[in-house]
């Protein structure tokens, strides 16, 4: 069979990575993809750039629509990331009968339902495995691996910079400024940093999984986000003495009321195999009715590791080229007109468990009256630690965890404990998830 032509538009840290392993490995892809995969075109904003890879036998130019226009190009690799005219160039490519692959979660999250429709109707596929987690195969796991199940949850470490940051924070006692420059250093962290930070890049990730678990149209507006700039060291000390550690989840769990979808610090059992998912890898843990709970771990951004999701999706478009349209694995897991419009919840009505800190007065009395509170608002407490007053401190740190309950009880519990006299400044609420078999 003649080789498949590929073309890659952007040559940055992914897309450079992608050309090394492709070029790399050529002879056991093209094994397994039943012929010769070959990237004969690439684009690059510079073309005189130092890059990462070697271009040799690779028509470099500086306008993506070189490659979107060629006739001999099958394949689309989408490396730049971001909307606006990304996003045009992936219709053009489509309008054009070509197989897109891209790593680009927000374009995905955002305007995928219309990327899709557009490719349906030209009987193409849209690959984007390295979309989330980056060399996790969590779409292919999800999509395929688990398709005998209803998915009842997932929760997972999908933001590799986060991670890292939170891991050294905790192990080495580093600044949060020092340790993000570093992340950017190494290619993990995105154009925008914050959108690692608060919490952006996990809720991208998250509308994907949550479509493709649930059989759900992408809806990343309805996504509740909290990013870890609020996460002090002395709440991963408390934590650590609960038992617990904080890590930064994204969360989708399918409940009698509608889906929860949530993207925020959360305490979890140190037990659990994915407390101890450290640095820039990423874990995530799909919970099926038939399977029980799975766990996904691998690196979750840098050069190679999306590379080699990369060139697993460009594998897969290559294999099924000539297959039919409609008998190809739908792209978001469920037939196209077979997507469900479950309620997504509001926060308020998310259940869950709490850990609080707060600061009060070191007299009789406080702590009956925060109790009191929370019992009046149906709370129970599952833990608690009182910390002595420091000499000549006349405020005390009382650390709370709770059982599970809805958030709203916990958000109306929590203005009337900042409003007592004896206690001092904001409550800080971080959420806890057992990540049991519920
Ligand atoms: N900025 C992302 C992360 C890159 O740190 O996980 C991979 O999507």
């Amino acid at each position: 069979m003649k080789p498949v032509k590929v073309g890659v538009l952007g040559l940055g840290t992914v897309g450079g990575g992608t050309v090394n392993v492709l070029k790399r490995n050529a002879a056991e892809i093209a094994r397994r993809a039943g012929r010769e995969i070959i990237i004969t075109r690439a684009s690059a904003k510079d073309l005189n750039k130092v890059r990462i890879c070697d271009t040799e036998g690779i028509i470099l130019s500086a306008d993506p629509m070189d490659i979107i226009n060629d006739p001999e190009i099958e394949i689309v690799v989408e490396l730049i990331g971001g909307g606006g005219v990304v996003k045009d160039w992936i219709l053009k490519a489509l309008e054009n009968g070509k197989h897109v692959v891209t790593a680009n979660k927000s374009l995905i999250a955002l305007h995928g339902n219309e990327i899709f429709a557009k490719a349906s109707e030209k009987g193409v596929i849209v690959a984007f495995e390295a979309a989330v987690a980056g060399g996790i195969p969590i779409i292919k796991a999800i999509r395929e691996g688990l398709a005998g199940n209803e998915i009842e949850w997932l929760a997972g470490i999908i933001n590799g910079t986060g991670n890292f940051i939170l891991t050294e924070m905790r192990d080495k006692g580093r600044d949060f400024d020092d340790v993000l420059a570093e992340a950017q250093a190494l290619g993990y962290a995105e154009a925008d940093p914050t959108f690692d930070v608060e919490g952006i890049d996990a809720a991208h990730k998250l509308t994907i999984l949550a479509s493709i678990a649930f059989g759900i149209p992408l809806q990343f507006d309805k996504i509740y986000t909290e990013g870890i700039s609020r996460i002090t060291r002395l709440d991963v000390e408390y934590a650590e003495r609960l038992g617990y550690r904080i890590k930064h989840l994204g969360i989708a769990r399918k409940t009698p009321e509608g889906i929860e979808l949530r993207v925020h610090p959360t305490l979890i059992p140190e037990r659990r195999l994915i407390a101890n998912v450290n640095g820039v890898m990423n874990a995530i843990v799909v919970r099926g009715d038939a399977v029980g709970n799975t766990l996904y771990y691998g690196p979750g951004a840098g050069a190679e590791p999306t590379a080699s999701a990369v060139v697993a999706d460009i594998v897969d478009v290559a294999r099924a080229l000539t297959s039919d349209p409609e008998n190809r694995v739908p792209h978001l897991a469920f037939q196209a007109e077979s997507l469900s419009d479950i309620l997504v919840l509001h926060p308020d009505n998310f259940k869950t468990s709490y850990y609080l800190r707060l600061c009060t007065e070191d007299k009789p009395g406080v702590l009956a009256d925060v109790t009191r509170i929370l019992a009046d608002h149906n709370i129970s407490i599952e833990a608690i630690i009182q910390k002595e007053a420091l000499p000549d401190e006349t405020l005390i740190p009382i650390i709370l965890l709770t059982q599970i309950t809805l958030e709203k009880e916990m958000n109306a519990a929590i203005a009337a404990i900042e409003a007592l006299d004896t206690v001092n400044g904001k409550v800080n609420r971080i959420r806890l998830e057992t990540l049991e078999n519920k």
